[in-house]
């Protein structure tokens, strides 16, 4: 708990999940009554799909949005119109709270333990499979180093990577 509680690692995986949203729209919705949003009258029928990489790109919520800079979710609190990785309203992801906490402990208990290094320097390209998008070659990395921890003589590893 104390680890899904870190700021700065909770500013990072927001980051990350504004940057490359792995679903990239919501799931649809169809209007059942006339109603109005924000000047366009949508009838009955017609499919709305909120697009959730375009709005984590708007340069007036996001200043320099291409730019990876996790202070900026320590720094302002984000409205749920405005950083919406996992949909919303009422059919907003049921598993992001249960994502986050994996991706929090995951992140921190590899971090911890091994000093690593990206493979390849090239920026690397999201690829697209059925509804979500992500990492084309896999970002691979090498263990540099496994990390001294504080009260332990030896180097301790969990897990592989
Ligand atoms: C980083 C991980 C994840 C991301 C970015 C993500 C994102 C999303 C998004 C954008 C939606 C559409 C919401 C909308 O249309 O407003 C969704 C729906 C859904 N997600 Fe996730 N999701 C993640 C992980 C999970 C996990 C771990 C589970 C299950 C344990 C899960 C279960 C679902 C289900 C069942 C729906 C459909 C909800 C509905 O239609 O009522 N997701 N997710």
């Amino acid at each position: 708990m104390s680890i899904f509680a870190l700021p700065y690692l909770s500013a990072v995986c927001n980051e990350i999940l504004r940057i490359y949203p792995t679903q990239l729209f919501t799931f649809p919705r169809l209007v059942e009554s006339t109603i109005k949003v924000m000047g366009y009258e949508l009838n009955p029928g017609t499919i709305l799909v909120a697009n959730i990489y375009s709005t984590h790109q708007r340069e007036d919520v996001y200043p320099h949005p291409k730019e990876f800079q996790p202070e900026r979710f320590l720094e302002k609190q984000y409205s749920s119109y405005e950083f919406l990785p996992f949909g919303g309203g009422s059919r907003v992801c049921i598993g992001g709270t249960f994502a986050l906490f994996e991706m929090k402990l995951v992140l921190a208990t590899i971090l911890s333990h091994y000093e690593l290094e990206l493979v390849s320097n090239r920026p690397e390209r999201p690829k697209f499979g059925g509804l979500i998008s992500y990492p084309a070659s896999g970002v691979k990395m090498i263990v540099r180093s496994l990390r001294q921890r504080k009260g332990q003589s030896q180097p301790s590893v969990v897990g592989s990577v």
